[in-house]
């Protein structure tokens, strides 16, 4: 599944379900500690200042807090979050009428910034940088420009594929956060609030069991979370051991290392089809049916990180431990 392929019914699924579990300030977001020190300190200027947070872009694999993270933001100002996403905003009206209703200081969320009509980011960029907005009115002979004054807002932006992102565009964030995957350990904290935000007991052999499957991240590890506590309380007296945990997985056949079906394809494909590689990203690409791009953002690094591949000059690479895993170990 490309990152930004999602579909919308999976986006309004995996929002409700993220809604619940989803921490609302700096406290209880786990991990990311230079971003979230980072922010904090933003925060806390612009607040001592009167002002407006500068703009602030967010990247990295689905699932990392991204989101989350610009909503904390807007609890830290109290200050009005409008969330929209790059492929709504079709026109450069669309643009207009979202940011003319605007409170000063609000935040407005652009999920998805990538995929944001060229035409549209232009007027974005003056809009970024001298709070106004020229609008064409009328065509023809009688067309022209109208400049209209927008108030002080902060602009936070997301994107799993930075690399999409315009220079221009990318140079007018004051804050750029790349976002990147959580360890075992910082998941099992997560696990654990969760758990006691759904009203699951979890030891701590349970909790790190499921963070193990977990893909590096949170998203994941709250989905597993739910499956296994249905398991917990059904068969287990609603509570999550490291037997529990194991248990339930394997009942529903998750991954013991936390690799999804496009990281197997992934791997086999190098392994198998190409003999361990070195074998190019396009190459990759055109074998599992993705992108170059979205392996190379949203795949590759977990992959690189957990140290099945490698990167070379002549090609990707798969390390002893991918044949393993390819053979099923
Ligand atoms: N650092 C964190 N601490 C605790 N929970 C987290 C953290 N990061 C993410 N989560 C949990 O994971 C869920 C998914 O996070 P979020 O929606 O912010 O991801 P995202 O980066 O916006 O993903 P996408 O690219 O798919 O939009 C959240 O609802 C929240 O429950
Ligand atoms: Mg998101």
């Amino acid at each position: 599944m490309g990152a930004d392929r999602k579909s919308d019914e999976l986006n309004r699924r995996n929002n409700a379900f993220d809604n619940k579990l989803r921490p609302v300030d700096f406290g209880g977001f786990v991990g990311q500690d230079k971003i979230r020190d980072r922010l904090m300190l933003a925060v806390e200027a612009a607040k001592a200042r009167g002002e407006s947070l500068d703009h602030v872009l967010f990247s990295g694999p689905p699932g990392l807090g991204k989101t989350t993270l610009s909503y904390i933001l807007g609890e830290a100002m109290g200050v009005n979050v409008k969330t929209t996403s790059g492929p709504v905003i079709a026109k450069p009206g669309d643009l207009a009428g979202l940011l003319t209703t605007l409170e000063p200081g609000d935040i407005v969320f652009i999920d998805e910034i990538h995929r944001m009509a060229k035409t549209v980011e232009e007027y974005l960029y003056s809009a970024m940088e001298d709070f106004a907005i020229d609008i064409m009115i009328d065509q023809g002979p009688n067309a022209r420009s109208v400049r209209l004054d927008l108030p002080r807002f902060t602009l936070v932006g997301a994107t799993t594929r930075i690399g999409l992102i315009a220079a221009p565009l990318r140079a007018r964030f004051g804050l750029v956060n790349r976002l990147d995957y959580y360890t075992p350990d910082l998941l099992s904290e997560i696990v654990v609030r969760s758990a006691g935000k759904l009203g699951v007991e979890i030891d701590a052999e349970g909790a790190m069991e499921i963070a193990r499957r977990a893909r590096g991240t949170p998203r994941i590890a709250n989905n597993l979370l739910r499956r296994v506590r249905d398991y917990a309380q059904v068969r287990a007296g609603n509570f999550i051991t490291g037997d529990v945990a194991r248990t339930s997985l394997g009942l529903l056949e998750i991954d013991p290392n936390g690799l999804d079906e496009m990281d197997r394809r992934i791997l086999e494909t190098i392994c198998m089809k190409f003999s361990g590689g070195p074998v190019g990203l396009s190459t990759i690409a055109v074998s599992v049916g993705e992108e170059p791009d979205t392996i190379e953002e949203a795949y590759e690094p977990f992959l690189i990180m957990e140290g099945y591949i490698e990167r070379t000059p002549k090609g990707r690479v798969a390390t002893p431990l991918a044949f393993t895993r390819v053979a099923g170990g």
